[in-house]
């Protein structure tokens, strides 16, 4: 699952905030039952496996006997198999098979590391020590005249946060994007909108764009975008979407939203794994390969501008970079990571 990484020059130790918290490390159709699979969160070696009742565990990618790494092993009688010895771990993380010894109890010691493990919006999150916040809230996700697709995953050899910083920035689109957020040569003007905060992260007010093929049905529209951070790597868009072509208007209505819930899960400082729930309450006739096509086209577009970002790990002392009246919620962004007191990933 996790792809050859850009090398990490030094290493710093994750924040409490970031262990303490929910991450994204899969989606749930990656993790079928009788598959062992392995994930990097936050500098730590993982399996992920699902046992017979249906139940997701995540686990420290260790053995206790002679570390050997478990996400080499395999299930069988709804246990993990550890490749070397053949040790059994059963859904409690106990052993419950020593082969060399089968006729005696396994050591009472002799257990997995576990981790808190959930399934939400078809991804399953992970927390590696105690999270003070529930898994964030989706908004359409209960929402039935929405229709949700998950897509990706995209691996980024970039900072997860600056992944972030540029999912929620709108004036990248007619070069980063361009023919399909923006367009190069008509650059739209932002005008400046309100930035909030509260117990659910920082907000925008809407700003608006023009898109030549800003949703999946291939017209142009007039969108307005709303964005959301509820975690650190937890961000959301609402994107409200007029066609533009009056002409054409008819063919959508003036509710129609395509909405984008965003994680990135910090594999280590320096790369992360972006996955998506898009959600649209218009186009029926829009497939999954349609959603698909143009979210892969456009997180590859992201991918190859963030990859190049030096420093790698966001800065959040305010004096690094310029900071334009047009960046401001990447500052408020960039300020709200300041006060959670984060330096892991940060510069
Ligand atoms: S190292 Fe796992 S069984 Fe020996
Ligand atoms: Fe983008």
């Amino acid at each position: 699952m996790n792809v050859p990484v850009r090398m990490i020059s030094e290493t710093a130790s994750p924040d409490a905030a970031l262990i303490d918290d929910w991450h994204v490390i899969a989606f749930s159709k990656d993790v079928p039952a009788g598959k062992v699979v392995a994930a990097t969160l936050l500098g730590e070696d993982l399996i992920l496996w699902r046992d017979a009742s249906g139940k997701l565990h995540v686990w420290k990618d260790l053995c206790i006997h002679r570390g050997a790494r478990l996400s080499k092993g395999w299930i069988a009688n709804d246990t993990v198999v550890c490749p070397y010895h053949g040790w059994r771990y059963d859904g409690s993380a106990k052993c419950v098979l020593v082969p060399a010894a089968p006729d005696q109890p396994p050591p009472l010691k002799a257990r997995a590391f576990p981790h808190l493990a959930e399934e939400r919006y078809g991804m399953v999150w992970a927390s590696l020590g105690e999270p003070k916040h529930p898994v964030p809230t989706f908004p359409e996700w209960d929402d039935v005249s929405f229709r949700k697709f998950n897509t990706g995953p995209y691996f980024f050899k970039a900072n997860g946060f600056r992944s972030v910083e540029n999912f929620i920035d709108a004036t990248h689109f007619p070069f980063v994007h361009r023919g399909l957020n923006g367009v190069e040569d008509a650059p739209d003007k932002v005008e400046d909108y309100k930035v909030f905060e509260d117990e659910n992260g920082i907000s925008t007010s809407g700003i608006r764009v023009f898109q030549p093929y800003g949703d999946h049905r291939q017209v142009p529209v007039n969108a307005t975008y709303t964005y959301r951070v509820f975690r650190p790597l937890v961000a959301y868009f609402s994107k409200q979407v007029e066609i533009a072509d009056r002409d054409k208007r008819h063919f959508g209505g003036p509710d129609d939203r395509f909405c984008t819930f965003l994680t990135a899960q910090p594999v280590d400082e320096v790369n992360c794994i972006i996955r998506l729930c898009v959600a649209i309450n218009f186009g029926e006739n829009l497939n999954e390969e349609d959603i698909q096509r143009r979210q892969d086209m456009v997180f590859s577009q992201d991918k190859d501008i963030v990859e190049t970002q030096r420093p790698e790990r966001i800065p959040v002392d305010l004096r690094a970079e310029i900071h334009h009246r047009t960046d401001k919620f990447g500052v408020a962004y960039r300020r709200w990571l300041g006060a959670l007191g984060l330096t892991y990933g940060t510069a």
